[in-house]
């Protein structure tokens, strides 16, 4: 299965910056051994999806709401997201969780509206610093997928614990490579085979000069890559750190 390398690019990028990052990510991602998303925000999505039609590179949406169309002010809905150009949506998000309160429940029904849309969805789960110290970080994972990820479920996972995210710090390889073998565990225990073919991303302070250590660790099937996605030459440094599978 080929890697993938997803930028969240969360609440940033005007329409110059937008354009500033998209193009050369059209002009570099070329040859690539893996597969490359951008998920910018809402108002840049079409924008950034016409600058990378005809290119190796997705966009994606970075939240969706359950329903299709409604009266949601503020809100967008998985097949708007698609009708932009989007073919990811990122659910789940730990700033989501936070943030908004979203709980596993409603992760799941953004799960099941995203794959009713024809999107992939990228399902984040991950464990607070609290929550490692008391030694829960598996429970916590654990809980999120199996409240989060519906049946016959065949998107994407990205593990991003709390606190490596916009930190700096990251887990050890051992570390990761211990909660990757758990999620693969729990998705074939939850999915049956199926959870053999859903990738496992890494995300939380992933930057070039880390990519290659941590996407050589086992079960890990690419990255979800935050502030190191607004630089485009960085977000292709740590592509080009991917495992060719
Ligand atoms: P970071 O963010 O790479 O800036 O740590 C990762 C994420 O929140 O997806």
């Amino acid at each position: 299965m080929r890697q993938l390398i997803a930028g969240n690019w969360k609440m940033y990028g005007l329409t110059e910056q937008a354009a500033g990052i998209a193009g050369p990510l059209r002009d570099g991602a070329a040859g690539l051994s893996c597969d490359l998303l951008v998920c910018p925000p809402f108002t840049q999505i079409a924008s950034v999806a016409r600058i990378l039609a005809g290119s190796p590179v997705a966009v994606g949406g970075q939240d969706c709401h359950v329903a299709t169309q409604g009266a949601h002010t503020g809100d967008i809905s998985a097949a708007m997201l698609a009708d932009a150009g989007a073919s990811y949506v990122i659910v789940g998000h730990s700033e989501r969780r936070q943030n908004h309160g979203e709980t596993d429940a409603l992760v799941r029904a953004k799960t099941e509206a995203a794959v009713a849309a024809g999107l992939t969805p990228i399902v984040c789960v991950g464990e607070t610093e609290a929550e490692r110290v008391a030694g829960r970080e598996t429970e916590v994972v654990g809980g999120q997928l199996s409240g989060s990820l519906p049946a016959g479920f065949a998107g994407v996972v990205a593990y991003e614990p709390v606190w490596a995210i916009g930190t700096g710090r990251t887990p050890t390889e051992a570390d990761v490579a211990a909660m990757h073998g758990f999620i693969r565990a729990a998705l074939v225990r939850q999915l049956g085979a199926a959870g053999q073919g859903v990738s496992i991303l890494y995300g939380g302070s992933v930057k070039p000069s880390n990519a290659a250590a941590l996407l050589a660790v086992p079960e890990v099937g690419g990255a979800l890559v935050g502030g190191a996605s607004l630089n485009a030459e960085d977000f292709l440094g740590i592509a080009r750190a991917a495992v060719a599978g």
